[in-house]
């Protein structure tokens, strides 16, 4: 089976008996991890009520297509992009003939319209409906655009009548949904990621730090949560919110997030160091605030723990992967720190172009391993987030296999 952890998606339930088994295929997406938002024809709520899918799914539902208020909260064109797939479940004949036509005077054919997302689809229908040649047209015809079908079932139905026409059950078609995704390709592995400056105590009040935004760590949380892995970031202060289905652990100083991620390194497989570590702590801050006083102060730094060095010189070490952040000799330095450190792979940042590196939204990488190098050109930080994923679970499953 493929995998739905974190898709968005929308359901669209018409007007059927069926439509009371919606609230079990609500049940059935959501444990496969899937986010869930639900469309509702004025048929659909004969059969059953907003209320119940919304309880289920945990997002309120949507019913009209020209509401102002629904518009203003989550409108049709913004519902139809944040579906990665439109299941209709059920679909009766009318709403399969209404998809036919390119209707769009009612939400969920509006929504069907707008969506580049694929759509599934399990009709639900009486079995001579079924057999009747128009819906047999229909249904053809939505194959041919594209559109993919799960059932109908054959049995006894609602009317009494035997035949096919029953809606597929919904563990089944959760399945069909989940094989439209692949398997992801970090399905099962534990990444911990740094991400974010620390910040080094002077006194109560002040600190020594960087500009690290922690936008590029974040990125490659959210990257590796899409990729299927259970995800924890171990963040410094930043002014930003976690990425969906990642797990976030604050701390502020280097040696704060060097003890956080000891103690979470036994449950990870891959290990992500991309945080703005403070090289050097003041030796001693103080107790209280420094008053001002004479011309000139020195302050005395010692050394802070090299945390990506530590985790990758443990015994059975997670697949460590470091960022090299240099103004100048990018690769050349780089190389230097994944020989030293000991790392599988680093990532060098060139930090001398103020729009890439610190605190941009964009950034430009050369991902350097022993075996080779992939530059991957300016793009966002998500967007090269994905990219670097991908190299890393590639080189993490040939590290395995010998
Ligand atoms: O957060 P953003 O604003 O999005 O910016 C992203 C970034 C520029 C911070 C990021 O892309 C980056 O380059 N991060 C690494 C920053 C850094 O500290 O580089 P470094 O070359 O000094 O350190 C090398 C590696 O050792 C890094 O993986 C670092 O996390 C790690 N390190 C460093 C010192 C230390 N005491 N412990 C460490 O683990």
């Amino acid at each position: 089976m493929g995998h739905l952890f974190n898709r968005n998606v929308l359901l669209g339930v018409s007007g059927g008996i069926a439509a009371y088994k919606s609230a079990e295929l609500v049940r059935q997406l959501r444990s496969l991890g899937a986010n869930v938002r639900v469309v509702m024809t004025h048929g659909a709520r004969e059969f059953i009520t907003p209320l119940t899918l919304q309880a289920l799914s945990g997002n309120p539902v949507h019913t009209e297509l020209l509401d102002e208020e629904a518009e203003q909260g989550m409108g049709h064109i913004e519902l139809a992009r944040w579906a990665d797939l439109l299941l209709i479940a059920p679909a009766t004949a009318d709403l399969i003939a209404r998809l036919v036509a390119g209707r769009a005077d009612d939400l969920l054919c509006a929504v069907a319209l707008a969506t580049a997302a694929p759509k599934l689809i399990a009709p639900a229908m009486n079995q001579q409906m079924w057999r009747d040649p128009a819906t047999a047209a229909n249904i053809a015809t939505l194959e041919q655009r594209g559109l993919r079908r799960i059932g109908p079932a054959e049995g006894e139905q609602a009317c009494g009548d035997i035949g096919p026409g029953r809606m597929a059950e919904p563990v089944d078609i959760a399945a069909a949904a989940a094989d439209l995704f692949p398997r992801s390709l970090l399905a099962g592995k534990r990444v911990l990621i740094t991400a974010g400056p620390t910040r080094e105590a002077l006194d109560p009040v002040r600190y020594l730090s960087n500009h690290s935004s922690g936008k590029m760590g974040y990125a490659l949380a959210q990257a590796a949560a899409e990729a299927g892995a259970v995800t924890t970031l171990v963040s410094g202060p930043v002014a930003l919110s976690v990425p969906e289905h990642v797990q976030r652990h604050s701390v502020e100083s280097a040696t704060q997030m060097l003890e956080k991620c000891l103690e979470l390194l036994d449950e990870c497989d891959i290990f992500i160091a991309c945080a703005a570590v403070a090289d050097y702590r003041p030796a001693n801050a103080a107790g209280d605030k420094i008053k001002k006083g004479p011309d000139e102060i020195t302050l005395q730094l010692v050394k802070n723990p090299d945390i990506v060095a530590t985790v990758a010189g443990r015994e059975n070490p997670p697949f460590t992967v470091g960022f090299a952040a240099e103004t100048r000799n990018v690769v050349e330095y780089a190389r230097g720190k994944l020989a030293n450190k000991k790392l599988d792979m680093i990532v060098a940042n060139d930090v001398s172009d103020r729009a890439i590196g610190f605190n941009s939204e964009q950034n430009e990488v050369t991902v350097i391993w022993p075996a080779g190098e992939e530059i991957i050109a300016r793009a966002s930080k998500l967007t090269l987030a994905g990219r670097i994923i991908e190299l890393v679970a590639r080189a993490e499953a040939a590290s395995r296999n010998g």
